[in-house]
């Protein structure tokens, strides 16, 4: 994952974000991992289609929240919302080492 150029494992329908703290890192959020806030929006470098499909609440949000580009870019996805099914590389500014 960019820009911090880590790499984890994660389980097979695991949410991007999941696997990425269970790693000890930091994932900024704005509600309760529900697809609501779109505050974890990510940009999906590669592997976009080893990732769940979008479902309607997840693009309802980003329509209402990120307006129409939002989701005409597929590459935009909400990373509590998005499960993991082989390999990706994604970029999300603010994910850190989670110290507290
Ligand atoms: S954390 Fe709120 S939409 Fe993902």
């Amino acid at each position: 994952m960019e820009p911090l150029g880590i790499e984890v494992d994660a389980p097979a329908n695991e949410t991007v974000m999941d696997a990425v703290v269970a790693h000890g890192f930091f994932w900024p959020v704005g509600c309760a991992k529900n697809g609501e806030c779109t505050n974890c929006a990510m940009e999906v470098l590669s592997g976009i289609g080893r990732l769940s499909a979008m479902g309607r609440y997840e693009r309802q949000n980003l329509l209402r929240q990120r307006g129409q580009r939002s989701v005409e870019d597929p590459r935009l996805r909400l990373a509590c919302q998005a499960r993991v099914q082989g390999d990706i590389v994604v970029y999300k500014s603010g994910v850190r080492p989670d110290t507290l």
